[in-house]
């Protein structure tokens, strides 16, 4: 099939782009490089530069084919940033991909895989979090990807379209071949602050409170391997192609970590120290985020395939390969 991905030059999205690759899919990217890097591009993938919800850059990226679906990754992904610029992340969020949906049903493409979150969650009170706990996000960017979803099942109900919502979990890892990694600045997420201090990049990693109702008492995640992020999408992909009615899945182990975990660990595969210290809690952090993934495994027979210790393996390999991320690679 011919696949038109949004932002993929981005850090899920240049690992999607390579699965398609990788099975013989033909692949066109739309992405404006405000946070991917053309470096990830495989030769042969065309990319358009421009706006994923801008009906001239769509036009001229479906000039000379048509497209079978679209993989929508381009967004804005920062609680923080969020926060302090709401505006930001519902036009860029959810307006663009009404713009995106309006386009595609315009061109008849059928088939749409849009990239969500667990944020649209919230700080929800359970164990682990299926597909029916109610949706109360706790920040604009959570509320601006659930405003797409939302949408995104409204479309399909009135109009010849079949949706796909694939809400992930905590993202990480890499490209087993060390080809591709994660390369966003400055990093706010906890697996690229703990290779920032074990290069040296950073004195330490604060430890964001460690008062929650947890087993150590810090935040615990659900950490899930790209690869298998885009394993998910390809087999949401072959569900909605062959004529299937989509839905809302949510993507993660089932298992979840904690941050005095993932720093041990991360000191086991990088042989660093790590210097940490304890601070307070960061503001809207949840206690526990861990996904119950039974309904992606039922109905798109979509399993994760490798644990937290190959996930920070997989991800060192590359940040340590390229210190200063993709601006170190040699120019193409
Ligand atoms: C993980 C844990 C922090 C940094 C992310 C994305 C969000 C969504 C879900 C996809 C928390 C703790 C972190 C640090 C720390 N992904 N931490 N010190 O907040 O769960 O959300 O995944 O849509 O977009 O932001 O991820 O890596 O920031 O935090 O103690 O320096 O690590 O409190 O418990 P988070 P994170």
């Amino acid at each position: 099939m011919h696949i038109l991905v949004t932002g993929g030059a981005g850090y899920i999205g240049s690992h999607l782009v390579r699965a398609l690759v990788d099975q013989g899919h033909a692949v066109t990217v739309v992405d404006d490089l405000s946070s991917g890097h053309r470096e990830t591009l495989p030769a042969g993938v065309e990319l358009q530069l421009g706006d994923c919800g801008d009906a001239t850059t769509l036009d001229a990226a479906a000039a000379d084919h048509g497209f079978d679906a679209v993989m929508h990754m381009a967004a804005k992904c920062s609680v923080e940033e969020s926060v302090r610029d709401p505006r930001l992340y519902y036009r860029t969020n959810l307006g663009c991909s009404l713009d995106l949906m309006d386009w595609m049903v315009a061109r008849a493409i059928p088939c749409l895989v849009h990239s969500s979150t667990c944020a649209v969650y919230g700080c929800p009170d359970t164990a682990t979090i299926d597909e029916k706990v109610c949706a109360e996000p706790a920040n604009p960017y959570g509320a601006s990807k659930l405003a797409v979803d939302l949408a995104m099942q409204a479309y399909e109900s009135a109009y010849p379209i079949r949706t796909i919502a694939l809400r992930y979990f905590n993202a990480a890892g890499a490209h087993p071949d060390g080809s591709l990694g994660e390369d966003k600045t400055p990093a706010s997420n906890l697996v690229p602050i703990l290779f920032d201090a074990a290069l040296g990049l950073r004195d330490r990693v604060s430890v964001f409170g460690t008062d929650y109702p947890t087993p150590d008492g810090t935040g615990v995640r659900d950490y899930i391997h790209v690869m298998d992020l885009a394993a998910a999408h390809i087999a949401a992909l072959e569900h909605l192609a062959a004529g299937k009615r989509g839905g809302v899945y949510n993507l993660g182990t089932g298992t979840g970590h904690s941050v005095l975990e993932m720093i041990d660990l991360a000191r086991e595969v990088t042989g660093a120290s790590i210097p940490s210290e304890l601070v307070g809690r960061r503001p809207g952090d949840p206690a526990r985020l861990v996904a119950d993934p039974t309904r992606a495994a039922a109905e798109l027979g979509w399993r994760t395939s490798v644990d937290i210790t190959a996930i920070l393996s997989d991800a060192w390999r590359w940040r340590a390969a390229h210190p200063g991320g993709y601006a170190t690679e040699e120019a193409r």
